[in-house]
């Protein structure tokens, strides 16, 4: 499938997941949003400071816990959603850092901005864009987070050179997302909804670091997280379906995905 028709599923998914408020995405399906969040790192304070709405159990990580923001600092977290994490991201960095959250689906724009007006959030932005085009000025973000985006990206190196343009220099990412310990079986790979649910697009942990170096990053750093966070298949819905189907009996999962904690400086 060419890359802009792998990109438009996506979004026409994501668009009903932020339709339906809570949804399945991720290779999850229906989690208690806050139990979901917790389970991967997200601590009870954090998630009392920010809207409700803005977490939508979609994430594999918590990269505002690890990517060490500063008061005063810029942040662009890549396929924002509903706004989760850039609004963590907010009351890190303080009224003088900025916050710019893009996302390719006007719907989760729509339900980010609403939930900035909620909060009143003076210092967070929502810019619908493509994460392979990004709508910011080269040179001018100090971190971009990022939370189970990059494995949905069709052009992955595009990816990382857009974001190696926008940071300045010295500027670092702190990125969450899914990585392959095997390739996955045949079946899994051509299963669009094994795709949407953020397993199917995935690539291997050697090669995402290959990728990332040979944009000019230096200091990069992949570690393995929980095998299991993000990566809970469930039977009852499609997106799990595909890839519980594809498994052979005994395996699980967690024998070829794991969520990843991505570090590196421009
Ligand atoms: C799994 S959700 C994660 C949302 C958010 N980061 C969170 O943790 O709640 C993936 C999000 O990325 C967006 N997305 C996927 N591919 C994208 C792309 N190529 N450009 C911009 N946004 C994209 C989707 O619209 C969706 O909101």
């Amino acid at each position: 499938m060419d890359n802009r028709k792998t990109q438009k599923i996506v979004r026409g998914a994501y668009s009903k997941i932020a339709q339906k408020q809570k949804g399945c995405g991720c290779g999850t399906c229906g989690p208690d949003a806050e139990e979901f969040a917790k389970s991967i790192g997200y601590s009870e304070a954090e998630l009392k400071a920010i809207p409700d709405e803005a977490n939508l159990a979609l994430s594999c990580g918590n990269p505002t816990a690890l990517a060490s923001l500063k008061k005063g600092e810029s942040v662009l977290d890549l396929g924002s959603g509903a706004g989760f994490d850039c609004f963590l991201a907010a009351t890190k960095v303080g009224q003088n850092g900025k916050v710019i959250g893009v996302d390719m689906t006007p719907e989760m724009i729509e339900k980010a901005r609403d939930n900035a007006k909620k909060d009143g959030a003076k210092n967070v932005e929502f810019r619908l864009g493509e994460i392979e085009n990004l709508p910011v000025a080269d040179n001018t973000v100090d971190v971009v987070i990022s939370n189970c985006v990059i494995n949905l990206s069709a052009d992955k190196p595009r990816v990382f050179g857009e974001i190696y343009r926008v940071l300045k220099p010295g500027g670092r990412i702190a990125i969450s997302d899914i990585a392959l310990k095997k390739e996955l079986p045949r079946k899994i790979q051509e299963n669009i909804d094994a795709y949407i649910g953020c397993i199917g697009g995935a690539i291997l942990i050697d090669k995402y670091e290959r990728m990332i170096k040979a944009s000019g990053f230096e200091n990069v750093k992949i570690t393995a997280k929980r095998s299991s966070a993000c990566v809970d298949p469930n039977i009852e819905d499609p997106m799990g379906r595909a890839i519980l189907d594809g498994l052979k009996k005994n395996e699980s999962l967690a024998d070829y995905a794991v969520s990843i904690y991505v570090e590196g400086n421009k």
